[in-house]
């Protein structure tokens, strides 16, 4: 084998393993069933708390979508 196809070959294996410590790294946190979380369903009343500036703001690099039950599931 040439060494091009090599380093090919081994680029091609350090992006797949840093995807799939990404992945294992950033699991979607189960929405808690306290009071605070089983009051409402609707995405704006979870803002309220979870919205850019509020007390308990999502971090920067969460995801720009704000439809919360499409990855969120309650812990059950
Ligand atoms: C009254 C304020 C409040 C409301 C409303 C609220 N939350 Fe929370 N939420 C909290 C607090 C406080 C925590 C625990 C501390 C933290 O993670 O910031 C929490 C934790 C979470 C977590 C787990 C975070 C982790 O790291 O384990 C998720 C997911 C979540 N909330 C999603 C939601 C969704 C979806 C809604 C709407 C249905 C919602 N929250 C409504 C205050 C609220
Ligand atoms: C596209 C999928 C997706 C949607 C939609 C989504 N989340 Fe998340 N959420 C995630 C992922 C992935 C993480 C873990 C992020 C990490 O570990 O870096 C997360 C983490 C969180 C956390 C923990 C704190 C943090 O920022 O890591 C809270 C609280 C939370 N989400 C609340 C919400 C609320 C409230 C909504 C709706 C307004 C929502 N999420 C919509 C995917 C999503």
């Amino acid at each position: 084998m040439n060494r091009r196809v090599i380093v090919v070959l081994l680029s091609m294996l350090v992006l797949a393993s840093l995807l799939v410590i990404f992945t294992v790294t950033h699991q979607r946190p189960k929405v808690p069933a306290d009071a605070d979380h089983l009051k409402s369903d609707d995405p704006r009343a979870c803002l309220s708390c979870h919205g850019r500036g509020a007390a308990h703001a999502r971090t920067k690099n969460h995801p720009l979508n704000d439809q919360c039950w499409e990855c969120h599931e309650r812990v059950r």
